[in-house]
């Protein structure tokens, strides 16, 4: 079906032609014997307004109600209305799906959460289109990134015999029947949902060089916060031959790209961030594109927060994970901005992360971002084999089953670091939206995993 895009039509600088749109009415009203729809076709915010003579099409305009999805052909007009500069002077108007009373989304503010009960009709709003726009192109910038970085993009398994981040969080995998089949695992072995693409991204990486993976990631947690979510999407990029410095640098970089992209390419969706979701949201990420990330390490970090005078629901202490509140007071109170902390102790973080020469911590990195608190966690990755499965043995996990991921050490060892980056978290922190779940077209989460 020909049709022009919305988005292009308003973009052009005068009046004049015939054009075809194809959408869905948000609004039809009737006046002196004309009718006005305004349509919206997903490619932009805004609407274009359809006027049409009301006697000359009177059998189709009856059926077009809010919701229905029609094509509109006429000549666009400057418009004489105010909030819009054209308007198509309908000539034909073709019904395509009508959409009874019923319809859940007549004109009327709804709640974020009433929305995710209706997530198969979310993205007809506003909001959700705004959101699926930007995600849209945060994604490109991604890419874009990264090849402009020479780094080669890779595909990392989804199913996996191993815990990559060995906390114990995986969904298992099985065939549907397969034990009745005889075949209690298909697979040979337990296998389950990765958690993240690093392992294996690091195998890569110790033969092409910088490399990165963005796919799903899953993880069973049972955290039930406006920051988890059961399945969500993970940039993990691996870089050869470098340690945290360049693995923070890199971060900074990246982030800082994501942020101007998103501003010079959806100005339009990040002006209704602004005004309606999250007031500064435009503001803030000029500022941070524009500025260095702050850096601390975990001991300085816990030093500021435990003199901060402030009242947390957990005391922070030297040996504990920094829990969420105490993210977002480094981001929000003390830096105010992205800080990237390094250097946790050993025993929070991960068996892969490079210990570092005083034996207590490890050559880690995590972002923190205020609003949200951490968006990337990273590290420099042990390349000791020694050590590193000194590191396994320690924690209790047999060296066995890593003998692949072992062998890079034993084979052509080179040092190298990586992080991985919270898609949903980094829309969140971009759009403003409070909660996860509406960064994603269909959230999943404990006990929901519908549509
Ligand atoms: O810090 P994490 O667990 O790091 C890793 O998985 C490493 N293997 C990454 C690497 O070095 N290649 O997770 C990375 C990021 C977090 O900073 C957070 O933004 C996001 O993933 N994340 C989640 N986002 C949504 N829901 C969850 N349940 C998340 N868990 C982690």
């Amino acid at each position: 079906m020909k049709r022009n895009r919305i988005r292009d039509i308003l973009s052009q600088t005068q009046a004049g032609g015939i054009v075809t749109v194809a959408g869905w009415a948000r609004t039809v009203r009737s006046g002196k014997g004309v009718t006005f729809i305004e349509i919206n076709d997903g490619s932009c915010l805004a609407n274009i307004q359809a006027v049409a003579e009301t006697a000359a099409h009177d059998a189709s305009l009856g059926k077009i109600s809010t919701g229905a999805s029609l094509r509109v052909s006429g000549r666009l007009v400057d418009s004489p209305g105010a909030g819009q500069r054209f308007e198509i002077a309908a000539d034909e108007i073709a019904l395509i799906g009508a959409a009874p009373p019923d319809y859940p989304l007549q004109k009327k503010r709804h709640s974020f959460e009433f929305l995710r009960e209706i997530a198969h009709l979310r993205p007809r709003t506003n909001t959700f289109g705004a959101v699926l726009r930007v995600r849209s192109a945060m994604a490109q910038a991604v890419h874009e990134f990264f090849r402009n970085h020479g780094f080669l993009y890779i595909h990392t398994p989804i199913i996996t015999t191993s815990d990559c981040e060995g906390a114990g969080e995986m969904f298992s995998v099985s065939a549907s029947g397969g034990e009745a089949a005889g075949t209690a695992h298909f697979f040979g072995k337990p296998a389950g949902l990765t958690v993240s693409g690093q392992l294996e991204a690091e195998l890569v990486c110790m033969a092409l060089g910088d490399v990165y993976t963005f796919g799903p990631t899953f993880r069973a947690e049972n955290s039930n916060t406006s920051r988890h979510l059961s399945e969500f999407w993970m940039v993990e990029p691996e870089m050869a031959f470098a340690g945290l410095d360049e693995d923070a640098r890199l971060a900074e970089d990246f982030l800082k790209h994501l942020f101007r992209a998103v501003l010079a390419e959806c100005p339009e969706d990040m002006a209704f961030f602004d005004k309606w979701v999250f007031n500064g949201a435009i503001e803030r990420l000029e500022k941070i594109a524009s500025s260095g990330f702050s850096r601390v390490t975990y001991t300085e970090a816990v030093g500021l927060l435990e003199k901060s005078g402030e009242k947390f629901e957990f005391a922070p202490a030297w040996g504990a994970d920094l829990q969420s509140e105490h993210e977002r007071y480094l981001a929000e109170r003390v830096f105010g901005g992205p800080v990237i902390v390094t250097d946790y102790p050993k025993d929070i973080k991960a068996f892969y992360m490079k210990l570092n020469d005083d034996g207590r911590t490890v050559r880690a990195m995590d972002v923190l971002v205020p609003g949200v608190g951490e968006i990337i966690g990273g590290s420099q990755r042990e390349d000791d084999l020694e050590k590193l499965e000194g590191r396994l043995r320690s924690i209790g996990l047999d060296t066995a089953p890593y003998w692949w991921y072992l062998d890079t050490r034993r084979y052509g060892s080179a040092p190298h670091a990586g992080f991985g980056l919270g898609f949903e978290r980094a829309v969140q922190f971009v759009t403003g939206m409070q909660n996860i779940r509406d960064t994603i077209p269909f959230p999943r989460v404990p006990r929901h995993a519908d549509f």
